[in-house]
């Protein structure tokens, strides 16, 4: 390093230390409260715990795994509140992941749900009866006019199964494009298109996927300090580009053209990407990204999938799904997760044309547009609507980033902010210079203290070290508040 360049890193370190040292002087040390909740859950009914222990050791697949030292044995659900068999309260900050869209137990969706239970459980869609195709109706009023045709199914990798198969069986081609850090499932086809090493089985898999450098613009190799449609910008990258330009976006969709270029036939099937990667640890694409990347797909005949599974349903804040807020239209689009507030459901919703490639040959599953999870569904839209929570999670999620901006600049531990909306992230590392990932060991220790002090995150990224923050979309700027001192007590603990 020469001489110039170790002084200059010197007074940014310096000034960084300056600017942290006089952060936590105006931060006031709040001893976290929780806000008060009127709601008394019922006293406990199940198997008392250390049995629970031992059913799971034994009986459970060794797959499942637990979060925490000391797991949490959640027991009853009250809108942003989870309660433990103990009785213990919680900010549940993770939504069981990213799923309890509008509020656990919410009255709307719980009477809409007994009040299907008391007609018909369960018929499949041979028959006709009202839910599905009331449910089909509203969803696809609220997406682009063409993309009007549904396929309702059980889960998120079920409807990326399905869109996979749409995409191969529409364009004729096999090659499928998906973003390294993806998420998109875990059956046998999504498994190609999910790209994290600890997700990936060692057995041979993903023919015929492949996977482009992630936009990351905080880890990858290119970002600056404008790159994300958000408040939550990297704080250490600059750059010169001007309104409408994002040079690092350009970076990464030349990855993506050099790597078409390389390893792809003339004609492939498609692209499938999520707007914000939820399990890779909310990492926000830069903008532009997604417009260059589709125009690329469709230059090969692909089709393009909008993965919205974490992202949509207003979560965003800005907008009711993630690919709106990029500025694109997919071919497909896939949902699941707060799409009924937990019950297992999943939909692929389509146009026209593609929809008929699956008309090839019968197809068939026993639950896709079940009439209670058709009812929990439509409650789900009307309370979206009625309660305002798109623009809830634009309000408080702008406070809630601004306030985690804050302990960023409080915290050299903290790397990152980022997300829109609802769908945060907050990285951990060992230093924000260095950037390295911080240790699991330590990152542990500070989740197992969140947990004890009262809130609920959730973890991800390829190395485990962001703390994932999604929560039911019905929290207010005083949980926020709760949440944020217990972050800073933990940091100081920590
Ligand atoms: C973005 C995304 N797509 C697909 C899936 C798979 O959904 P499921 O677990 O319902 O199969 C997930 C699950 O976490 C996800 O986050």
């Amino acid at each position: 390093m020469l001489a110039w360049q170790t002084t200059l890193s010197l007074s940014r370190r310096l000034a960084a230390t300056v600017r942290r040292t006089s952060a936590r002087l105006l931060s006031a040390d709040v001893e976290p409260r929780m806000p008060p909740c009127d709601f008394e859950p019922l006293p406990f009914e199940g198997m008392p715990r250390d049995k629970v222990k031992a059913v799971r050791s034994t009986n459970l697949s060794p797959a499942v795994f637990s979060y925490y030292k000391e797991p949490l044995y959640a027991y009853q659900g009250h809108k942003q509140w989870l309660f433990d068999s103990e009785g213990k309260r919680y900010l549940d900050l993770f939504a069981g992941i990213v799923t309890v869209g509008v509020g656990h137990c919410h009255p709307k969706v719980v009477q809409a749900t007994k009040r299907q239970i008391d007609k018909l459980w369960h018929t499949t869609n041979i028959y006709w009866h009202s839910t599905l195709h009331e449910y089909a109706e509203r969803l696809v009023a609220l997406l682009p006019e063409d993309l009007n045709v549904v396929y309702m199914c059980n889960s998120g990798s079920e409807a990326n199964d399905l869109a996979m198969l749409m995409a191969r069986l529409h364009t004729g081609a096999f090659d499928i494009i998906s973003l390294r850090n993806a998420y998109h499932g875990m059956s046998p086809y999504t498994m190609g298109v999910t790209a994290l090493g600890n997700w990936t089985h060692q057995l041979p898999n993903g023919f015929g996927c492949h996977q482009t450098v992630n936009p990351d613009v905080y880890r990858g190799p290119w970002g600056g300090s404008k790159c994300r449609e958000s408040i939550c910008q990297v704080a250490d990258r600059i750059c010169s580009c001007s309104p409408g330009e994002c040079v690092a976006s350009d970076k990464y969709v030349e990855q993506l053209d050099d790597m078409m270029k390389h390893s792809m036939p003339k004609k492939i099937a498609g692209f499938m990407a999520e707007y914000i990667q939820g399990v890779g640890g909310t990492v926000h694409l830069p903008k532009g990204f997604l417009p260059d990347a589709y125009e690329l797909v469709r230059q090969r005949g692909g089709v393009c999938i909008a993965d919205e599974v974490q992202t949509g349903f207003g979560r965003v804040g800005t907008h009711f799904w993630g690919f709106q807020q990029a500025g694109v239209k997919p071919d497909i689009v896939v949902l699941a997760k707060s799409i009924a507030n937990g019950f297992p459901m999943g939909a692929v919703v389509t146009n026209a044309t593609i929809a008929k490639s699956l008309t090839g040959a019968l197809h068939f599953n026993t639950y896709g547009g079940n009439p209670i999870g058709c009812a929990a569904a439509i409650a789900v839209l009307d309370v979206i609507e009625e309660e305002k929570l798109q623009e809830r999670c634009r309000t408080v999620g702008d406070y809630f980033m601004r306030k985690l901006l804050e302990l960023r600049d409080e915290y050299a531990v903290i790397g990152d902010v980022r997300g829109t909306g609802l769908m945060l992230g907050m990285e951990m590392v060992d230093d924000q210079e260095t950037r390295k990932p911080m240790a699991p060991q330590r990152v542990n220790a500070l989740w197992d203290d969140t947990k004890d002090l009262g809130i609920l995150v959730g973890k991800g990224g390829l190395y485990g070290s962001t703390f994932r923050i999604k929560p039911p979309m019905c929290i207010t700027e005083e949980d926020v508040d709760f949440a944020i001192a217990v972050f800073r007590k933990a940091l100081n603990r920590l």
